[in-house]
């Protein structure tokens, strides 16, 4: 099992004790990252593991290994040699491990950090991760100066392929203490999934002022992540998506793993490539995936077998991992039909007539559903001829989102449904249907949760709609994703 490593960027040694002490009880050791203290701090680190009661890790980053070390070499030298000399006999007075990189020789450091039961740990901070795993392979193998040293290799990850190759070298680092991460959102799961990746532990910070780039905190990771209860054997679940800023699923299938004692994890996989992510799912050995905006097309030609509501509406959001290959479902038709008929009380979409803004992967379920259950839908879209190709093929309407619209959308005014973007995010003030004034007759759903009320949602309420947002078709639809994935019916706390 891998450990928790809370890294401290504070400016001052009190400052990083506060924040030690907030997360004390979800770590297993610190790193004090001298190099971000105040220049008068520095002279007093040597106190700092005795302060901390748990294992401190000692680095100086230089400004080229993307720390904000300014000073001169020898200075750095000088610093860290004064923090590992003068040993107590007590080890937990001393630093547990030193931080240097890969091009520093400095024998009397080494000689002194092994005489003092210092472990190194020799990093090396790439520009980016180098495509062949191969090459990582090898450069990892170049830093083990001395069979007692930890290897630490830190890369951005641009993308999921990035981060495919870093595991497919971790596999071939079998056996050798390392601590492999990609930086930034698209590496989150090498810092999850450290256990899998074979590091000795995660690096973590304070949340929201992570120290490095796709740093999690630590609270984080064993609430949400059910960091602690991974293993090389936990089945991993995700979803796909791209920006993802805002996703609803781990939270709701990580607290069922956990009630239900499933070896399973959920997390976020932020890609733009869907290829990329394919090849991450196929080294990890991913067993379930969500598919959110804007892959719910673009995963379609990976699938090896769909049901038929795919095959008709060409989205898929759900896809599990078989013998044969990936299987694509679509749990946003029943999740949307499901929140929708429950809140207007009814029981089909017979004989009403609906406004669906949007023509993606979300409208394609919408309309469909709208259609199969005897409904009739105009469909409106930034893009006409999108829209035009939805609504075709049910024999429905379609118009621009534009002042164009408006006489057919009162027609079209008992429902009306956003399924595209626009309003997404605190703050969002958009409005997709700026156009349009509303009766207060029209019930108005969003697709959105997040905000609760987007722009579209208040200004409907303002003029007495009744109004629901997505959250609840979210979790319904996440209910029959967990059938899928599991084959039993959702637990029920
Ligand atoms: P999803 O799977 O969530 O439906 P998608 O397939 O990428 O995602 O579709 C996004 C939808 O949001 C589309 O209808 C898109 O309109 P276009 O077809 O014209 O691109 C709509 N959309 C996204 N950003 C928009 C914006 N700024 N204004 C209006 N519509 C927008």
């Amino acid at each position: 099992m891998a450990k928790i490593c809370l890294c401290l960027g504070e400016e001052t040694l009190d400052a990083n004790l506060r924040t030690l002490e907030k997360y004390r009880r979800y770590i297993d050791l610190a790193e004090l990252r001298v190099d971000k203290l105040l220049p008068d701090e520095r002279f007093l680190i040597r106190r700092f593991p005795a302060l901390a009661g748990m294992p401190v890790i000692l680095t100086v980053r230089r400004k080229r290994d993307g720390g904000v070390f300014e000073g001169e070499e020898s200075a750095r030298l000088v610093l860290i040699a004064n923090a590992i000399s003068y040993a107590e006999a007590d080890r937990r007075m001393n630093f547990a491990y030193i931080d240097i990189e890969e091009d520093i020789e400095v024998p009397s450091i080494e000689e002194a950090a092994r005489a003092f039961g210092t472990r190194i740990i020799r990093s090396i901070h790439a520009e980016s991760t180098p495509e062949d795993p191969s090459a990582i392979i090898a450069k990892a193998k170049s830093l083990l100066h001395f069979g007692d040293e930890i290897i630490k290799l830190a890369a951005p990850a641009h993308n999921l392929n990035d981060v495919a190759a870093m595991f497919n070298a971790a596999s071939e680092l079998r056996g050798i203490d390392k601590l492999l991460i990609s930086m930034g959102s698209a590496g989150m799961c090498t810092r999850i999934l450290a256990c899998k990746f074979g590091s000795l532990w995660t690096f973590a910070s304070a949340k929201d002022a992570p120290v490095s780039p796709g740093q999690l905190d630590p609270e984080t990771l064993c609430k949400l992540y059910r960091f602690r209860d991974i293993n090389i054997n936990t089945d991993v679940y995700g979803i796909l998506g791209f920006p993802l800023k805002v996703t609803a699923s781990p939270p709701f299938f990580n607290p069922i793993f956990s009630r239900e004692k499933m070896n399973a994890v959920y997390l976020p996989f932020p890609s733009e490539d869907a290829a990329a992510f394919f090849r991450l799912a196929d080294a990890l050995n991913i067993k379930g995936v969500s598919v959110t905006v804007p892959h719910k097309q673009s995963v379609m030609p990976y699938l090896a077998g769909m049901s038929a509501n795919v095959k008709n509406l060409g989205a898929c959001n759900t896809m599990i991992r078989t013998e044969a290959g990936w299987d694509g479902h679509n749990t946003d038709i029943l999740g949307f039909s499901d929140s929708i008929l429950n809140f207007m009380k009814r029981k089909s979409f017979r004989g009403i007539k609906a406004t669906v803004i949007g023509a993606g992967g979300a409208a394609r379920a919408v309309v469909y559903q709208i259609w199969r259950g005897g409904g009739k839908a105009f469909v409106v879209n930034r893009s006409r001829s999108r829209a035009e190709e939805l609504a075709d093929r049910y024999g429905f309407m379609a118009g621009g989102l534009d002042e164009n619209s408006t006489r057919t959308i009162k027609k079209f005014s008992r429902l009306i449904i956003n399924t595209t973007s626009v309003g997404m995010g605190i703050g969002c003030k958009d409005d997709p249907l700026f156009m349009y004034k509303f009766q207060g007759t029209e019930v108005v759903m969003d697709l959105i949760y997040v905000p609760e009320q987007t722009a579209l949602l208040a200004r409907a309420a303002a003029a007495g709609c009744p109004v629901l947002n997505g959250y609840d078709m979210l979790i319904r639809q996440a209910k029959y994703q967990y059938k899928y994935f599991f084959g039993a019916e959702y637990p029920q706390p």
